[in-house]
């Protein structure tokens, strides 16, 4: 299946993480689309992602403290991948990332989860190969419009929402020689979602290229910063594919972790 990017493009500024669900299942019809595009959406062969239209609540049970809460969705997402790969984690967050971003442009709410769930719970649910493991979740329903206060403490108030500027984030060339596409590239990436919202991600720019890294090689909460970055890859690429800029992403090693390289201008 191609990159839907427009679809997605939009998603992007409307997807926020929720945690608090109504229980009521969710339209027939929206499961049997999510779930053709789990399907469909096979950008590398190592890894997938499993709808099951079950109750999440088994999954979530047991998390500490308000971060990582999640209740009452009627289904939930498996992001699961081959874990012989050594490039697995970025595979599942720019996976992940597609399905959450087509659940949010069919209206529906999710949260990515990587490290407050029980593995072995949606590993069964989820049937699993025996190379394989559910390196991340999300539930997947509807939620009020309107935050509970409950929801609010959890995110902090918003803080769990607020990222930190391109100055921070990028080095290499200078922003007033960024053409358009690059510009929009490097902003989609900079709001994209990472645990904690720690935004572990650096983007080195040089010409036809954006070159992302690890701000540094501790990982927290047991949720690799790789995957984060696989998250910040797929925003790249939707916005540059939105832009009429095609390009193709090459692994490196750590710090630095993927390379995106311009292969043709469509146009602009
Ligand atoms: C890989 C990954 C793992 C995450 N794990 C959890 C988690 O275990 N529990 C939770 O409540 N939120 C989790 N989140 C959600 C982040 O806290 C959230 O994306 C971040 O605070 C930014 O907020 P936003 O998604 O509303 O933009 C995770 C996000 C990512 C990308």
């Amino acid at each position: 299946m191609e990159i839907p990017f427009s679809r997605w493009y939009a998603a992007i500024v409307r997807r926020r993480s929720r945690r608090l669900f109504d229980p009521k299942p969710v339209d027939p019809y929206l499961l049997a689309r999510l779930s053709a595009v789990c399907e469909e959406f096979r950008p590398f062969t190592e890894v997938r992602a499993v709808l099951v239209g079950d109750s999440s609540d088994k999954v979530f049970k047991g998390a500490i403290g308000h971060y990582g809460k999640i209740k009452g969705a009627p289904a939930f997402i498996a992001f699961v991948g081959n874990m012989e790969d050594p490039n697995i984690q970025e595979k599942v967050g720019y996976l992940g990332e597609g399905i959450i971003l087509e659940a949010t442009s069919l209206n529906l709410s999710t949260c990515w989860v990587g490290g407050f769930f029980r593995p072995e719970v949606a590993a069964s649910l989820a049937i699993i190969k025996e190379n394989e493991k559910v390196f991340a979740v999300t539930p997947v329903g509807y939620v009020m419009e309107a935050w509970s206060l409950e929801e609010k403490i959890m995110t902090g108030f918003g803080w769990t929402h607020k990222r930190k500027s391109l100055t921070e984030l990028v080095t290499g060339v200078e922003e007033l020689k960024w053409p358009l596409w690059l510009k929009a590239a490097l902003e989609a990436a900079r709001v994209a979602p990472s645990a904690v919202n720690r935004q572990p991600w650096r983007f080195k720019v040089e010409t036809h290229s954006i070159t992302i890294s690890v701000d540094d090689l501790k990982d927290t909460f047991n949720i690799p910063k790789r995957l984060d970055c696989g998250i910040a890859m797929l925003h790249i690429e939707i916005a540059s594919l939105y832009c009429g800029v095609q390009g193709k992403w090459e692994f490196l090693e750590p710090p630095d972790v993927a390379r995106f390289k311009v292969e043709r201008f469509d146009k602009g």
